[in-house]
């Protein structure tokens, strides 16, 4: 396994490759690799001839007040996890490298501003801006993401739609603790009090699932998923949103594909959390 750092050795390593007619599998994570990033790291070496993992703190996404500079980092640890998962190339570029005096950005209209979008305005036009340039520099035949970060999710593939951009999205499905707090680099900021109270997401998400029926209005789903959230006093809700798992668009009943997200805070960790259904009558 190599560990490149710039864009010009990255390019090199690639094309040999591509021009072997090997397909290649794109990873991009922030690092902190932990058993989320795992399986999507196995499933690109499973499905493709070569892959490359980047790791990039990509300061764009972070708002002003947040936390870029405390972001955990362990680059030795990661590369380590990289090579024994199996992959070919990990790329580590500095910020410079990949953001010279930058004037152009990628934006995605609707999909970015409920959610997430919401309480981080300028989170999504940075992460489609880095993910497009990790496309443009890998040309992958496939990129990988968890459903972990859903609406990020739903916004790659309308932004790979929209801009024609040759890659397969492959989703890969949440990996959880034992206790179903959905694994994330942001849970080391957890202290154990934190901790213990962090899988009430996950128990509020099972809740909400054992109620859905088609027709339901949705706003009582939503209050099902407070009231557990309500219950634990280290919880404060960011928010609750049922919205069409494609469109991101708020639904009023439970019907077809849906996405039931959420973002809460323990203390001061912003955790999200969601499932998807299908409910047909
Ligand atoms: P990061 O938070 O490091 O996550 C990298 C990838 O791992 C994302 O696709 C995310 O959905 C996936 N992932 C994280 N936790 C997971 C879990 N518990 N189960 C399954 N998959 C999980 O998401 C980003 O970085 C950045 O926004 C990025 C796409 C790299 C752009 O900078």
């Amino acid at each position: 396994m190599q560990t490149v750092h710039t864009v010009a050795e990255l390019r090199t390593a690639l094309t040999t490759a591509r021009n072997a007619g090997k397909s290649v599998g794109l990873v991009p994570t922030m690092g902190f690799l932990h058993e989320g990033h795992a399986s999507l790291i196995a499933q690109a070496v499973a499905d493709n001839d070569v892959v490359v993992v980047s790791v990039f703190v990509n300061p764009t996404q972070f708002g002003p007040n947040e936390d870029l500079a405390s972001y955990p980092r362990d680059p030795e640890r990661d590369t380590e996890l990289c090579r024994r998962l199996g992959a070919d190339l990990v790329f580590m570029p500095a910020p410079a490298e990949m953001y010279r005096d930058p004037k152009a950005f990628v934006d995605i209209a609707g999909l970015s501003d409920g959610l997430c979008g919401r309480s981080r305005p300028t989170h999504f036009r940075g992460v489609c801006t880095v993910v497009t340039k990790l496309f443009q520099l890998a040309q992958p035949t496939r990129a990988y993401f968890g459903e972990k970060d859903a609406q990020q999710l739903a916004i790659i593939r309308k932004l790979v739609a929209d801009l024609f951009i040759p890659v397969e999205i492959v989703g890969c499905p949440i990996v959880r603790e034992a206790d179903g707090l959905a694994k994330s680099s942001r849970n080391s900021y957890l202290n154990p009090a934190e901790r213990n109270a962090a899988p009430v997401l996950s128990h509020a998400l099972r809740a909400a699932r054992e109620i859905l029926r088609p027709g339901l209005a949705t706003s009582v789903v939503r209050e099902n998923i407070a009231a557990v959230l309500a219950a634990e006093p280290l919880a404060r809700t960011d928010y609750i949103e049922i919205v069409q798992a494609d469109t991101l668009e708020p639904l009023e009943r439970c019907e077809g594909k849906m996405l039931v997200a959420i973002a809460v805070y323990i203390g001061t960790t912003r955790l999200i959390d969601n499932f998807t259904a299908e409910v047909s009558r």
